[in-house]
């Protein structure tokens, strides 16, 4: 089973640039050409929240514009800065996702791999929170299918990331997940955007890792009192891909047309 991961596209209005600099949109845009165009097709696409900027209807509609040119079936999950109302009409036609609250469900019917997201977004915040009542959903969904190989999807990350301004905007509680995913070794890997970067680690007795955006990166700066910044670095998506003799392998993949093919010997 072959999982494309696609995070925080920030789609905006038509002919509108996120943060004034970038065309998000045609970001995304190329970012699907780039999925489509992989062979073999993936099985799934993963879009792991902050689907648009700003939570606006016109910014929904122009998301569904470019995600219909996209030839895999994706699941989505909302980001910060998404709206959970303007979210839900814009995908009403997903019939995985619940009606009300927050957006967490379970879907076994792709493959190999069951897709476990776990809603973490608080609504008007940019932090997150595993709360208790996220928690026990989790720990049931999870105690549901034991030997399933099994990707948790959230938001934002549960860990200190060391650089200052994405740490102000984690997800809180997150002793709280790691408690529960270390009883549950059918979790194969956590996997989150927000941070608009790569980064993995171990948590909770499992391997985690966070999407870099289609669009603009965030600033990597590890001293206590660095300033936010964002740079137009090369875009990216991860491909997790699922053997049951190897696991679940993830490659990082950047999203353009580079130079090559060349002789490779
Ligand atoms: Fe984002």
């Amino acid at each position: 089973m072959l999982i494309a991961q696609l995070s925080d596209p920030h789609v905006r209005p038509h002919g509108a640039l996120y943060q004034g600099v970038v065309d998000s949109n045609a970001m995304f845009a190329a970012a699907i050409g780039q999925v489509n165009g992989l062979d073999p097709k993936p099985d799934l696409v993963l879009l792991s929240g902050d689907l648009v900027d700003k939570g606006e209807g016109d910014e929904y509609a122009m998301l569904r514009r470019l995600l219909a040119a996209l030839e895999v079936p994706c699941l989505v999950i909302p980001g910060n800065h998404d709206d959970r109302d303007a979210f839900r009409r814009a995908f009403a036609d997903h019939a995985y996702l619940p009606a009300s609250g927050p957006f967490n469900y379970v879907v076994t019917d792709r493959g190999a791999v069951r897709i476990v997201a776990l809603d973490v977004t608080l609504p008007d915040l940019h932090h997150g929170a595993v709360d208790e009542a996220g928690a026990r959903w989790l720990d049931a969904a999870l105690a549901a299918e034991p030997e399933r190989p099994t990707i948790v999807m959230m938001h934002q990350p549960p860990f200190e990331s060391g650089v200052p301004y994405l740490d102000a905007y984690l997800c809180r509680d997150g002793s709280r997940l790691a408690e529960i995913v270390s009883r549950h070794r059918c979790v194969e890997r956590i996997v989150c955007g927000h941070v608009h970067r790569f980064m993995q680690l171990r948590f909770g007795g499992t391997m985690l890792c966070t999407a870099p955006s289609t669009t603009t990166a965030i600033a990597l700066r590890l001293r206590p009192d660095a300033k936010p910044a964002s740079y137009v670095e090369p875009p990216a998506m991860l491909l997790h891909h699922w053997r049951p003799e190897v696991g679940l392998l993830t490659h990082f993949m950047p999203i353009g047309t580079f130079p090559g093919p060349y002789p490779f010997a």
